[in-house]
C-alpha cells in the first residue's frame, strides 16, 4: 500500500491543484490532500473552509481524502504512514524553492520521498495568488478555479450575484 500526501495551502484550490490531485491519485493507493494549518498566514479561506471545499471537489476520487495538518510536513506524513510527498512544478521559477523544501524534508526523514508532477501547460501560469488578485478586481476567474468555487471566492471580496 503506497500512501502519498499532496500538501499545500490551497487558498483557494485551483484547477491546477485538482489536476495534480487527479493525476497523482492514479499513481498511488491512497492520496491524502494535506491543508497546511498556518495561522500566521493571511488567508482568504479558513482551514476548515478549505478542507470542506476540497472534500467536496474530490468526493468522486475513491482513494483521495482531505485533512488539515500543522507542524512539520514530514512529521505529519510519518504519523499517517505516507511515504511519498507530491508537489506540482509549474515552471523553472518553482524549482529552486521546491528543491530546497524537498531536500530539507529528505534530510529530516530519508524514508519519505518527494515526487514532482509537471503541471499541464494550460495551468502553468496559474497560482492561488493570481486567482485572488484577479478576483479582488471582479475579473473572470472561471478558467482558473472549479465552477463551484467562483461565487465563494467573489463573496470573500464582497462581490455578489455570480451564478455557481
Ligand atoms: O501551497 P504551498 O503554500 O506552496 O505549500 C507549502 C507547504 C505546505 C508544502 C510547505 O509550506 C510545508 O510543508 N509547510 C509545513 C512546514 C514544513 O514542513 N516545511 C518544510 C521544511 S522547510
Amino acid at each position: 500500500m503506497k500512501k502519498a500526501i499532496y500538501p499545500g495551502s490551497f487558498d483557494p484550490v485551483t484547477k491546477g491543484h485538482l489536476d495534480v490531485i487527479e493525476r497523482s491519485s492514479r499513481l498511488v493507493d491512497e492520496l491524502v490532500v494535506g491543508v497546511l494549518n498556518n495561522s500566521a498566514k493571511n488567508a482568504l479561506f479558513s482551514v476548515l473552509e478549505r478542507v470542506t471545499m476540497l472534500k467536496e471537489l474530490t468526493a468522486h476520487f475513491p482513494n483521495v481524502t482531505v485533512d488539515a495538518f500543522d507542524g512539520l510536513l514530514v512529521d505529519y506524513a510519518k504519523r499517517i504512514g505516507a511515504v511519498i510527498i507530491v508537489r506540482g512544478l509549474r515552471a523553472v521559477t518553482d524549482f529552486e524553492y521546491e528543491l530546497q523544501i524537498a531536500q530539507t524534508n529528505h534530510e529530516i526523514d530519508t524514508d519519505i520521498e518527494t515526487i514532482f508532477l509537471t503541471t499541464r501547460l494550460e495551468y502553468a501560469y496559474l497560482s492561488s495568488t493570481i486567482v485572488k488578485e484577479v478576483a479582488s478586481y471582479g475579473g473572470d476567474i472561471s478558467h482558473f478555479v472549479p465552477h463551484q468555487m467562483i461565487a465563494r471566492i467573489y463573496a470573500k471580496y464582497g462581490i455578489e450575484g455570480f451564478d455557481q
